[in-house]
């Protein structure tokens, strides 16, 4: 693995399971009464937001704290970034303490990756703008391979607001990596205008594409948020139309084959493209994706800041 994880496109297959099967380990430990391990001990682990974040920033604090780093917040909000102080001062000022790592989520993409020029710690990209989000990405393989097993010739549709989603893009980097066939599904002004670079099919009707040309065609649904906060205009008529076209309603849902899941990374805009049907319902994997996600934020900081030490720390680290 490289000293940074900026896009899911840098891992390659071999990178992707070896994080996953740690995961596997480090999920172990969730369940365990007292969860902390020293495998960390004296690495000091910087969150730094200048985005909002409830799951992403919680869960990589608690990942590294079970694993005994030392874990500081630093939000835009509350930081002299709000007094003007720019990018490259603020991420200088951090890394100069002495940090091990840094957890950067940004609103402009690519500012994660500028950071990396300028500091020496490691940098893990939380979500740079609408470009990538790769742990998110690790976090919904491990989920859907804990539900439906091996990845390799699955398929999975994602739906939704495709246009501003970071998900979206490190998602059909990691689901091609592992093996996956994935359909990308949104109106046409949702649509990413360079999606045809990209490995995947598409279309503009869900229905079409959950009837699936044969039964069972369809392993899972990958539904996204609608970012009112990154839209300026109009990008559909009205929500209820939205919900009508392209939400995961309770008749879609029936479509689906038994044993599909669905998921969504949250925060979740309910009755918009998400039913609570399918957002609370036996094939909803949310909070699964939330659990997840401290494991694989636990591997990710074990492979960048303890990967060159020896086997057993990991053996440790899962109490083998
Ligand atoms: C996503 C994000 O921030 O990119 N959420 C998350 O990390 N769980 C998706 C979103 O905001 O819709």
């Amino acid at each position: 693995m490289t000293s940074h994880l900026l896009s899911a496109g840098d891992l390659s297959a071999e990178h992707a399971l070896t994080i996953l099967d740690s995961a596997e380990q480090m999920y172990a430990i969730q369940s365990r009464p007292i969860k902390k391990l020293p495998t960390l001990r004296g690495r000091t682990v910087v969150n730094l937001f200048f985005e909002d974040s409830t799951r992403t920033r919680s869960s990589f604090e608690i990942a590294g704290k079970w694993l005994s780093a030392d874990v500081i917040n630093i939000s835009a909000k509350g930081s002299s970034v709000s007094k003007g102080e720019s990018l490259r001062d603020t991420a200088l000022t951090v890394a100069a303490m002495g940090v091990d790592a840094l957890v950067v989520r940004h609103a402009s993409s690519g500012a994660v990756q500028r950071i990396t020029e300028w500091v020496d710690c490691h940098v893990i990209n939380a979500g740079d703008g609408t470009h990538e989000h790769p742990t998110q990405a690790l976090l919904d393989a491990f989920a859907l391979r804990r539900r439906i097993g091996d990845l390799t010739g699955k398929h999975v549709v994602i739906v939704g607001d495709l246009t501003h989603s970071r998900v979206a893009r490190s998602n059909v980097l990691l689901l091609n990596t592992l093996g996956a066939r994935v359909t990308l599904v949104a109106p046409p002004t949702l649509m990413p205008a360079a999606v045809h670079t990209w490995e995947c099919a598409t279309s503009w009707d869900l229905d079409e594409v959950l009837s699936g040309k044969a039964a069972g065609d369809v392993d899972a649904v990958m539904t996204l948020r609608v970012q009112r906060e990154r839209m300026s205009g109009g990008y559909f008529p009205t929500e209820r139309e939205y919900a009508i076209s392209y939400g995961l309603s309770p008749r879609r849902l029936s479509m689906l084959s038994e044993d599909a899941p669905v998921l969504h990374p949250g925060p979740m805009n309910r009755g918009l493209e998400i039913s609570s049907a399918a957002a609370d319902g036996p094939r909803s994997l949310v909070l699964d994706q939330v659990k997840a996600g401290v494991a694989v934020r636990m591997s990710v900081l074990y492979h960048l800041l303890a990967g060159a030490q020896p086997a057993p720390v990991l053996e440790e680290a899962a109490g083998l």
